[in-house]
């Protein structure tokens, strides 16, 4: 292996020199648009409209959108949001829309200069315990028990089964390494990627939508994977279609790898693939800002790697995502969401603000929360929908905002304007930081912009 990795490795070098090499932590947006946002749950259709109306002319880069393959249609509890991560096959039509009106999405979003960014899920399949049927999004056939996917095909073989060495073939504990990786996330139906075929159906996936015109990937769950499989995978991607991007443009990645300390897997073993997703940035950032454990905005003097972060270039910061602005993944408590929309606001200014790592802005919608002993038994409610399940459309208000239910925090006048802040600033140094020793606090980017913030209650 030691001569393949150092001829690599060679190669590797040359290109660099040439700037090819690590076009994977390139975000791929158009200069001068420095932030993309996560469209959560959006119909295609809905987002189509948003790129046109809002999105290109605010200077956002692109947006993050929901799994666009077929998945389960679940109905205990009534279709959850997290039914979209339960693959049944990579035919594209999910309750966001079909592939004809994908491909329009794509194509209008890109001509007005706003990319996407696809979710895209390759660990697994759908659960274990989904039964078998045609109760998925395209009316595939799929058998959860006997591991059974034709619309792929995906067989028995083709899971990690074998592999696994927990005692329910669930991940039991997070600090062994191999159960992390080899065995069912939550039950999901754990695929086997170290398989060329199933890294050939995986590629083969991600290639039909660079083809019709994407951007990049966020890989879900990948530090459920081992690096080097995700690696092979990768290494099988064409480059960017080239009505719309330059040649030779290789796809952005960033991999959903949830690092908050504590664990043997590290974001740090992924950054030969690509960006990582930084867990890290949120849950100091809403500590800090909550002033919780006496916290102080003074205290981000030295805000990004030098809060032990990984490096600015290998990072994709949020305030908040789809999981843990419901309880979901990492974070915990003190992570901030729209429902604290002042202190809300705040972070997702300081975040635009601040020249640390690639940002993406959350845009959510509403569910009724209803919290039982600190839980929220709510936190599994899916988007806005009629009786039939169908998504309600995003309409939009005489005031810019939002109906039906749709938050579009990206849409507040003070996240808009943040937004214009980073794309004038791109490029600029942090620079004549000030602070009062606890919560008022102000910073420059060069001679472009200059921010001031005042946590203090009056
Ligand atoms: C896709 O969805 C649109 C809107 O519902 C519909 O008009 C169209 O017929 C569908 N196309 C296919 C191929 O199903
Ligand atoms: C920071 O400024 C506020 C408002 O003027 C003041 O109340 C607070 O005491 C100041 N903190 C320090 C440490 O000077």
């Amino acid at each position: 292996m030691q001569p393949i990795t150092e001829h690599r490795m060679g190669i590797c070098f040359l290109l660099l020199i040439v700037g090819f090499c690590w076009a994977q932590y390139n975000p791929n947006a158009l200069s001068g648009r420095t932030s993309i946002v996560h469209l959560f749950e959006w119909r295609w259709a809905d987002i189509a409209l948003e790129c046109e109306r809002y999105l290109a002319p605010n200077g956002f880069g692109g947006v993050q959108i929901s799994p666009p393959n077929e998945n389960v249609i679940i109905t205990d509890p009534w279709q959850p949001w997290w039914e979209r991560y339960q693959p049944v096959s990579y035919k594209l039509c999910t309750r966001s829309g079909n592939e004809t009106e994908f491909r329009d999405m794509v194509t209008r979003c890109n001509d007005v200069g706003v990319h996407v960014y696809v979710d895209a899920v390759i660990n697994h399949m759908c659960g274990a315990n989904a039964g078998a049927g045609n109760h998925a999004t395209c009316r595939s056939y799929f058998n959860a028990k006997t591991e059974d996917f034709p619309a792929v095909p995906y067989s028995a073989l083709d899971f990690n089964d074998a592999k696994c060495k927990s005692r329910s073939g669930n991940i039991e504990n997070y600090q062994d390494v191999s159960q992390v990786r080899n065995c069912r996330l939550v039950s999901l139906l754990d695929l086997a990627l170290e398989k060329d075929y199933v890294r050939s159906k995986v590629a083969e996936y991600l290639n039909y939508l660079i083809d019709i015109g994407v951007a990049g990937f966020r890989i879900d769950a990948a530090k459920h994977m081992w690096p080097e499989d995700v690696k092979a995978i990768l290494e099988k991607l064409k480059d960017l279609n080239t009505k719309w991007f330059s040649a030779g443009t290789k796809p952005v990645i960033y991999q959903e790898v949830i690092d908050l300390g504590g664990e043997p897997i590290t974001g740090s073993e992924y950054f030969g693939n690509g960006r990582v997703t930084e867990f890290k940035y949120g849950a100091k950032l809403g500590t800090v800002i909550r002033k919780w454990n006496g916290e102080k905005l003074s205290y981000l003097k030295n805000w990004g790697e030098g809060w032990g972060f990984v490096p600015s270039d290998r990072a994709l910061v949020f305030v908040d995502n789809h999981d843990n602005q419901r309880g979901h993944g990492a974070g915990g408590a003190s992570i901030l969401t729209f429902w604290d929309a002042r202190l809300y606001k705040m972070a997702v200014g300081f975040m635009l603000a601040h020249p640390y790592g690639f940002t993406r802005v959350m845009s959510s919608y509403r569910w009724p929360r209803s919290f039982v002993n600190g839980q929220d038994v709510n936190d599994w409610i899916g988007p806005p929908s009629y009786s039939d399940g169908t998504t309600k459309p995003v309409t939009i208000n005489a005031d810019t905002t939002c109906g039906n239910d749709w938050v579009c925090e990206h849409r507040w006048h003070e996240i808009r304007n943040m937004v214009v802040f980073r794309n004038v600033v791109d490029g600029q140094p942090f620079s004549n930081w000030w602070d009062n020793g606890s919560n008022q606090v102000a910073f420059g980017r060069g001679s472009k912009g200059f921010i001031v913030f005042n946590n203090d209650d009056w």
